[in-house]
């Protein structure tokens, strides 16, 4: 079997890559932040020439968008260096490099799903620190995939379909940002996404098509449209007296960050060059309200 190296092991996608690689033939190596801290080089450098992985697969990073406003340095860190130590390893030892980066790279001044050849502009830094990640790996390493994903939900962690679906059963009430329309995407599906594609890169080796790719859940929805959903099918599941939901624009709620307004991800690149569809983020959600 192929060893899989996966940073950030404890994360969302990286739980659920360290699930699935078995059913992909790959001995899933897993280690969390404790086991490999990615922004330091040398941790990074001796980790890697001990395990001597086939593949990398980068599921850490840095994800508190607001937080990361004040804590630049610690962003910085994961969400940049982090990449480049990786790259630069990969690259020197001839190992393909998996990454993950996000539809916060764009502002979300577009109204049709972002490609890949548009032009980024992050409106947090975040985004900025992500778009530096990425460009560490692709200027560093030409053996990579650079896989953008969008609002991840699942079952491990917190994120806002969790969110939403505690305060829909605890709350009177809840206001619900109705200018801000993007692709939810199951951290599952990313996983699987991932491991298919790092199977097909040793497959095809040589005439694989490396490169960055959008993956991003259909349909794309509000913010409001998501939790409607999620909480539609909390009642079809019985649950009673959930909050009531009321549209409120983005600038009812201040944040630290700014988010972009739209940031869909057009997935047909990898549809056409590897036949992996954009999953239907509805039908991820009904499997996960069904086992929470
Ligand atoms: N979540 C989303 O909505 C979303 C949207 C678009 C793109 N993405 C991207 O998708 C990828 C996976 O995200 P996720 O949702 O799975 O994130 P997550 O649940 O926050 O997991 C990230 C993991 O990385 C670890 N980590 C942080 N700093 C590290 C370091 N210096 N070295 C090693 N590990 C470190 C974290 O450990 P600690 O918990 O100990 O800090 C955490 O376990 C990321 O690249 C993210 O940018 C996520």
């Amino acid at each position: 079997m192929k060893k899989l190296l996966i940073t950030g092991a404890k994360g969302q996608v990286g739980q659920e890559l360290t699930q699935q690689a078995n059913f992909h033939s790959f001995k899933p190596i897993p280690l969390s932040r404790a086991d490999l801290d990615i922004s330091d080089y040398d941790q990074v450098d001796q980790t890697v020439n001990d395990i001597k992985p086939d593949i990398i697969i980068n599921a850490a990073a840095f994800t508190n968008v607001d937080l990361a406003e004040t804590k630049q340095e610690q962003a910085l860190a994961c969400n940049k260096e982090g990449p480049d130590n990786l790259a630069v390893t990969a690259a020197k030892l001839n190992i393909p490099l998996f990454h993950i980066s996000t539809d916060f790279i764009f502002d979300g001044e577009k109204n049709t799903p972002y490609i890949e050849d548009d032009d980024p502009n992050p409106l947090s830094f975040y985004g900025e620190s992500k778009l530096l990640g990425e460009e560490a790996v692709w200027t560093v390493w030409d053996k990579h995939i650079i896989l953008r994903v969008s609002w991840v939900f699942g079952q491990y962690g917190h994120n806002f379909f969790s969110g939403v679906a505690d305060w829909a059963k605890n709350k009177k009430e809840l206001q619900i940002v109705s200018d801000q329309v993007g692709g939810p995407t199951p951290a599952n599906a990313v996983a699987e996404t991932l491991l298919v594609l790092a199977a097909k890169s040793i497959e095809q080796n040589n005439s694989f098509y490396w490169g960055t790719y959008h993956y991003s859940g259909l349909p794309a929805v509000s913010r409001f449209e998501y939790t409607q959903f999620i909480v539609s099918e909390l009642k079809k599941m019985g649950v009673e007296n959930l909050a009531n939901l009321v549209p409120v624009p983005a600038s009812h709620y201040p944040m630290p960050a700014q988010r972009p307004a739209y940031s869909a991800l057009d997935s047909g690149l990898l549809e056409r060059n590897f036949g992996i569809k954009a999953p239907d983020w509805q039908e991820g959600a009904r499997e996960l309200i069904k086992i929470k």
